[in-house]
């Protein structure tokens, strides 16, 4: 019987070689003559379909190894580098985009009253008033209401102070580890809206800069 007569349609042809499966009715060819208990077993081909999956893996980690595992440039260490490289560069970018974020040269205070509160809020949360006082007169410290400053005034001076700190031995700790940029921004912008002011008890000017000069 050739496969024409058998008159079944492209597909089912198509399956019928993708399975090679047995006629139902010739098991009898592919019976093995063994019989455990009453069970017997046809020794059927391992189906095509099967046999070409298994193939095209074997092809697979070949191309695999050769391309990916170290031989070629896509080799995962040097993408890995090409990839920070990249963000490295974006970075730099971003960097350079955005200078405002990343130096503190041109640095500003901060005038809003959401800002000062704020600041204010953490003079009290980080323990500034400990050695400065609450209203800012000075103890430990020194008075930061008035025009003296031993480590300078501005913005850019005192937000330094607070991230580095002052002189070694002083008492003054850097504030950068513990303290982000924004709210030593926010504290520098309190100190600087506190200029001015009459403490209650302000302790005795100390410094020999003047600030601003007038
Ligand atoms: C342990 C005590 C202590 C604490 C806490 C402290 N300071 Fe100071 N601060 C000092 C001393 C002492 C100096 C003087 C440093 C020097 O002489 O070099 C100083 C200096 C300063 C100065 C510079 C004053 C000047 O005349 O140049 C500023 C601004 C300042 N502190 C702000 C702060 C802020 C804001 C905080 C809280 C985050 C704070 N300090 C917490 C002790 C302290």
């Amino acid at each position: 019987m050739n496969k024409k007569s058998e008159n079944i349609s492209g597909w089912q042809r198509f399956m019928k070689s993708m399975t090679k499966a047995n006629e139902i009715g010739k098991e009898e060819d592919v019976m093995l003559d063994h019989d455990y208990d009453g069970i017997r077993e046809l020794d059927n081909v391992l189906p095509p379909w099967w046999k070409a999956g298994f193939y095209i893996t074997v092809v697979i980690a070949v191309f695999y190894y050769i391309m990916v595992l170290g031989f070629s440039k896509y080799n995962q260490y040097d993408e890995l580098k090409d990839e920070l490289a990249d963000a490295k560069k974006e970075v730099e970018t971003y960097k350079s985009e955005h200078p405002e974020l990343f130096s503190v040269d041109n640095i500003t205070a901060f005038t809003d009253a959401d800002n000062i509160a704020k600041g204010k809020a953490l003079f009290t949360s980080k323990t500034c008033f400990a050695c400065h006082s609450a209203d800012l007169g000075g103890g430990i410290g020194p008075n930061l209401t008035d025009n003296h400053w031993i480590l300078g005034g501005g913005i850019k001076n005192i937000f330094h102070t607070i991230s580095k700190g002052g002189r070694p031995g002083k008492g003054m700790v850097a504030w950068e580890a513990s303290i982000t940029k924004i709210e030593r921004q926010q504290l520098a912008s309190y100190v600087i809206s506190m200029q001015g002011t009459t403490p209650a008890a302000p302790k005795a000017s100390q410094g020999d800069i003047i600030w601003p000069e007038n």
